[in-house]
């Protein structure tokens, strides 16, 4: 039998995917959307800007939106977010109190200390810390977040490295693509012909986020990774696909090839492989010298897969790298559908 979910800003870039996703999902089956007053009442299909390739599933397009009220979405074990910030810092915990998992985007809970921030190729065993957080707040539920879709890619690859050679110091650049702004996002009239060298908050999440994942759980605590770094983040006019140039000052220094086989036969751990969403490959290489671009890369894997190319000496640090990710899958919706397989096998529902 399918699991029973449900969607918070079904409406919206993230809630849209995350509707694409679960129409045809082996393990789980969407019961109820949910958005804000604007949309409340009206038919799914009716009410959303539909901005996917892919058509809207004819049965969810049927279905009336709820407002995000635990007891409207009672019949859903588990309840996936897209919603912005701070109504997510509001509403997410009237889940996790009625005994709902909340698998959310938001940037809300990230980094509290009793709160995972998963990626099962990354750190699957800190979903262990949900024991903590449900002795500490009280609740059968649980929060469990995906991190900022900048820091998703890079994370992979650090991971990679840091396991063969460790990692102290990087040093990003990032070219964000505008759906990464939500809709309707920047306005062309910024956009276009340019590039805009500033995205609120969002450094603080890359030179944070990376550290909370790489580090130890010990004693139910997460011990954060030493490393150092150093983000500037940029919007570009492309649509979809986060590219990131990272320089990375390693531990035990490597040579181009090693750290090519590292990053090729990366493995996730074996509690998180053989998940419906795990990527194939987790990290893909290309060696063409011009590769990955988005337009051309962001979908390999189905939009999970981590695409790392031109891997060279850098003459400051060790090496130097470019790391694409596909930013509303594999750094948003589709993230948190794998975080919440990885919870469904970790609980015994799968
Ligand atoms: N876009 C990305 O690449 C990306 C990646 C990682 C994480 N995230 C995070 O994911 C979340 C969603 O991002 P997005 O890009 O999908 O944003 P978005 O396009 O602006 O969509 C926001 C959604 O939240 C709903 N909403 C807004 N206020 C609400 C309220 N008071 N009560 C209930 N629902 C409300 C909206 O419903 P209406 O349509 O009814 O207004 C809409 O469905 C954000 O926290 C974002 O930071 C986004």
């Amino acid at each position: 039998m399918k699991i029973p979910v449900a969607i918070l800003g079904a409406t919206g870039m993230v809630g849209q995917r995350f509707v694409s996703l679960l129409a045809h999902h082996p393990w789980f089956e969407v019961v109820a959307l949910a958005a804000s007053e604007r949309s409340e009442g009206k038919r799914y299909g009716e009410t959303v800007h539909w901005l996917l390739p892919d058509p809207l599933p004819p049965k969810l397009a049927e279905m009336r939106i709820l407002s995000p009220d635990p007891e409207q979405l009672a019949e859903a074990k588990l309840v996936f977010s897209a919603l912005p910030a701070e109504e997510a810092r509001q509403i997410e915990p009237h889940f996790a109190r009625a005994g709902k998992v909340v698998c959310s985007n938001a940037s809300a809970f990230r980094m509290e200390p009793d709160i995972p921030l998963l990626m099962p190729e990354v750190n699957p065993d800190h979903i262990a810390l949900i024991e903590i957080q449900r002795k500490n707040r009280g609740w059968q539920g649980a929060i469990l977040t995906n991190p900022n879709c900048t820091s998703s890619g890079l994370t992979v690859a650090l991971k990679a490295l840091d396991t063969a050679f460790g990692v102290q110091r990087a040093f990003v650049v990032s070219l964000q693509a505008l759906s990464g702004a939500g809709y309707p996002g920047v306005a062309s009239l910024d956009i276009l012909d340019n590039l805009i060298p500033y995205i609120p908050g969002e450094e603080s999440k890359v030179e944070t986020e990376p550290r909370k994942m790489l580090g130890q759980l010990s004693q139910g605590k997460v011990v954060e990774a030493p490393l150092r770094l150093s983000a500037h983040t940029n919007r570009v006019p492309v649509l979809e696909g986060h590219t990131v140039c990272a320089s990375v000052e390693l531990e035990q220094p490597a040579d181009v090839e090693s750290a090519a086989a590292v990053l090729e036969n990366y493995q996730a751990p074996s509690l998180a492989r053989d998940l419906p969403s795990a990527p194939r490959p987790i990290i893909l290489l290309r060696r063409e010298p011009d590769r990955p671009q988005p337009r051309l890369d962001r979908m390999s894997g189905h939009g999970m897969t981590t695409v790392v190319g031109r891997l060279r000496p850098d003459p400051l640090f060790h090496l130097k790298f470019v790391v694409l990710s596909h930013n509303t899958l594999r750094g948003a919706a589709g993230g948190s559908i794998y975080n919440a397989e990885l919870y469904a096998r970790y609980v015994g529902w799968k």
